[in-house]
């Protein structure tokens, strides 16, 4: 029901953390929490994501304590858990969740978080009419946040959630950083790149120099793995350097001729509360195969939680800023069941607030790679792709130092 004059109304909003962190989560959390204090709300952060919800609750006032919103990670901490019954844990918890919103007097609950987490805020909302706004979070970006990017005149639907900006800038530095001992070594780095079923993330390793990619949008059938090993060979052989860093995202298929099929490797079989099982091992698989078939040196090395962590970076400050200010909006209006988005890519922070709008939480998970962004029969992110992350990143970052030392011939 829809009350009058809530402005200045003071009462009570509370926000979580759920999922994987990312280094864009306390900045998230600290300009929603400054905004919605301007309205005159008291601010609650739930620590443990939909845990701190459970048994007597976990809660803490952030009303009035300063915060550092460029410090990485969530200060509320975060965990995967799911109020709903799942097959891990199939006890419904959502009464739990219901009693403790009720001794807390939490009035409007922000979830920031990704399909998971949001989804079961939607569910919430829904079943329960509870006024929940969600925010989003994902350093692996595929959520469906239907932000589009003009590129040489074409519309692509793109994605854009605070937490990748940051990561993929990492995910750039990293890539730079690793050419040089693969230039050293005259060898093959595979590096694996976080981000679930989709590969953007991966994108970042073109910033960094790396020249070729697997993504995980595009099976690696018999006959496509035949073709990207023979596109390896001769990359490395024309090379200037004979080396070559190939970026590889956590959740490829990869064809295993033991098996007979393409598959995905896993870390562990456990699965987490929402069903999803982990990814980890593709990278030494790679490798494997390059040395055993083309017998050149090749290494796998994973990026793993580099990605996710540190501090967030500017771009990512200027996004969770303007989506808070969103927030505020949906607040005002009393919309809830929505979440704030950026529905174009805009070169100019100026321009931000004016492409900024909410979308309706629910189906918002898997949002694949737009096919604009990446060419199978090159194994290579594109120049729209490129254009794309230069919104973010800027220019490529990567050492390059072409020495010519003139070889000396001995005299006999
Ligand atoms: O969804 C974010 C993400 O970092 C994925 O890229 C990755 O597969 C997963 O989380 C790893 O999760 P965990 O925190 O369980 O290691």
């Amino acid at each position: 029901m829809k009350s009058k004059h809530k402005l200045f109304h003071g009462k009570t909003l509370a926000i979580l953390t759920g999922g994987g962190d990312t280094p864009a989560l306390n900045s998230s959390i600290e300009s929603i929490r400054n905004r919605a204090s301007f309205l005159g709300y008291k601010v609650y952060g739930i620590r443990h994501g939909w845990k701190g919800l459970l048994g007597d609750g976990d809660v803490l006032d952030l009303s009035h304590q300063p915060y550092d919103g460029f410090y990485g990670g969530t200060a509320l901490r975060s965990s995967r858990t799911n109020p709903f019954p799942s097959k891990k844990k199939p006890e419904n918890r959502v009464p739990q969740i219901l009693r403790n919103l009720e001794r807390y007097k939490i009035d409007v609950l922000v979830s920031i978080g990704g399909d998971d987490t949001n989804g079961a805020a939607k569910r919430l909302y829904e079943t329960e009419g509870i006024p929940v706004i969600g925010f989003p979070k994902t350093i692996d970006n595929d959520l469906r946040t239907r932000t589009m990017h003009n590129y040489n005149g074409k519309e692509i639907e793109a994605v854009l959630c605070p937490g990748y900006p940051s990561a993929v800038k990492g995910i750039m530095e990293f890539t730079g950083r690793i050419q040089t001992t693969a230039e050293s070594h005259s060898r093959i780095i595979v590096l694996e790149i976080m981000g679930r079923d989709a590969g953007w993330l991966t994108g970042g390793a073109v910033f960094g120099g790396s020249e070729l990619a697997l993504v995980p949008e595009f099976e690696m059938t018999k006959e496509r793995k035949e073709f990207f090993l023979e596109t390896v060979k001769e990359r490395y052989m024309s090379s200037p350097k004979k080396s070559l860093v190939i970026a590889v995202s956590e959740g490829v298929r990869w064809y295993d001729e033991e098996k007979g099929k393409t598959d995905v490797v896993y870390a562990s079989s456990e699965v987490d509360e929402y069903g999803h099982p982990r990814f980890g091992g593709i990278s030494g698989i790679i490798a494997s195969d390059i040395y055993n078939k083309l017998h050149i040196e090749a290494r796998a090395q994973s990026t793993a939680y580099f990605a996710r962590s540190g501090e967030c970076r500017l771009y990512d400050r200027r996004l969770t800023t303007t989506l808070a200010d969103k927030v505020v909006d949906l607040l005002l209006r009393e919309e809830y069941g929505q979440m704030p988005v950026m529905s174009k890519m805009v070169k100019y922070q100026e321009l931000e607030e004016f492409n900024c709008s909410s979308i309706d939480m629910g189906d918002i998970g898997n949002r694949p790679l737009s096919e604009e962004y990446y060419n199978i029969d090159e194994f290579k992110f594109t120049d729209a792709f490129e254009d794309f992350l230069a919104h973010i990143l800027g220019k490529p970052h990567f050492l390059k130092f072409d020495y010519d030392f003139p070889i000396v011939i001995p005299r006999d």
